[in-house]
């Protein structure tokens, strides 16, 4: 079943362009987007007051990267929730919301906890999921299925890809009504279908970041320093060093950095600077400066071309990607960071399928 690929993880990481592909068959059209299971709830969504993301793990750091596009194209208000912290607060949730619940298995434990919770508490419940028939498929009122095949490695990589893509539709699709954004919906729409070859063309950073790995097998901890779009992809591809490489990593907003962590900050601690291009990428550029003032050892990752803008004295190291649409970048660099997670697992000697002490679904029992 694994083919030609050592591990499920390695197998998953590669067929990205593939999963990605089957996640927007048949729902991406020039004109907009078709998700079949939301047809009849768009208009109760759009006139939400809030849209409440729930998940944990992984899927909710998609959901984290969805939040920034949700905002834009609907205009409604995203808060974010991991379940089980809704579930300690019994935070407020109303009639009013639309709660959407990011599972891949469908079956995490606190996510259907809080399912039932937004379910009394009477909002609308959508879910994405990666599997048909789960308990979350089909307790939500309505959803859509993220068809990016079945994902064995215990760390979840092109589910987390497709959960995005998935909520890119979705909110193209509730904010189809807004003539104000036609033109920046139509650029999603065209970078949505790029999306694959995006995907195939970064995966050619593989032995690239094998070598990059060899150079963090020793480390204690490894920092990722991300905002805007990327934020998410700081917190996802920390998740992802420290669940299978085992090894102590932080993802962290960058505007934070002042406050505390730069503190850390020396020329041991291996640090990754997500800085391609979007809005924020000046604000990046002066991050990635007060770091080498305070001689960080930073690894920077950067839209293809970039390495003299984001690096000028050439004392980083940098990984160039494709750019992309802006608020789709997160697709595209969590590949390397999930390769490099990966590699940092077989060298340093760990089960990548299998890290010690987790399974593939927290189910109730
Ligand atoms: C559906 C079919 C797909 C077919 C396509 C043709 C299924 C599972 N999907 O896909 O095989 O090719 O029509 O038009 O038969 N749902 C939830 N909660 C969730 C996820 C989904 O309630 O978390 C519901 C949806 O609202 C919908 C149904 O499940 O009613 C199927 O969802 P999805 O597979 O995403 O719909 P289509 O893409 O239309
Ligand atoms: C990380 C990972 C976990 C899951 C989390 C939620 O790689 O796999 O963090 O993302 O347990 O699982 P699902 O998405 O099945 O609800």
């Amino acid at each position: 079943k694994k083919g030609s690929y050592d591990h499920f993880m390695q197998k998953e990481i590669h067929e990205q362009p593939h999963s990605l592909t089957t996640t927007m068959r048949g729902r991406l059209k020039d004109s907009g987007v078709l998700l079949g299971g939301l047809k009849e709830h768009i208009k109760t969504i759009r006139r939400s007051r809030r849209v409440v993301f729930i998940g944990c793990g992984t899927s909710y750091n998609a959901a984290l990267a969805a939040r920034p596009f949700m905002e834009e194209l609907t205009g409604i208000p995203v808060t974010m929730e991991v379940a089980s912290d809704l579930l300690d607060r019994q935070g407020p949730i109303y009639r009013e919301d639309t709660a959407v619940f990011v599972s891949q298995s469908g079956e995490t434990a606190d996510t259907l906890l809080a399912l039932d919770y937004a379910l009394e508490n009477g909002a609308l419940c959508v879910g994405i999921t990666n599997t048909v028939g789960s308990t979350l498929s089909r307790r939500t009122h309505c959803g859509v299925h993220i068809n990016a095949g079945c994902e064995i490695g215990v760390a979840s990589t092109k589910a987390y890809t497709s959960q995005i893509v998935a909520m890119a539709m979705l909110a193209l699709a509730v904010g189809s009504d807004q003539i104000s954004t036609q033109a920046r919906r139509e650029a999603i729409i065209s970078g949505l279908s790029s999306l694959p070859s995006n995907a195939s063309e970064v995966l050619k950073l593989d032995a690239d970041m094998k070598e990059l790995a060899s150079s963090l097998i020793d480390s204690e901890s490894l920092l990722v320093f991300g905002r805007g779009y990327n934020y998410a992809t700081a917190l996802e591809g920390a998740l992802k060093v420290k669940e299978v490489a085992l090894m102590h990593s932080e993802g962290m907003l960058a505007g934070e950095m002042k406050h505390g962590p730069l503190a850390l900050v020396d020329e041991n601690l291996p640090i990754i600077v997500i800085a391609t291009r979007d809005a924020c990428f000046s604000k990046q550029q002066s991050v990635i400066q007060q770091l080498l003032s305070r001689k960080g050892r930073l690894i920077v990752m950067c839209s293809e071309g970039d390495a003299s803008a984001v690096c000028p004295s050439g004392s980083c190291r940098v990984i160039e990607v494709p750019d992309v649409a802006d608020c789709l970048q997160p697709v595209i660099n969590i590949i390397p960071l999930q390769l490099l997670a990966y590699h940092l697992t077989v060298l340093r000697g760990f089960d990548v399928d299998q890290p010690r002490n987790l399974a593939k679904s927290l189910i109730q029992h």
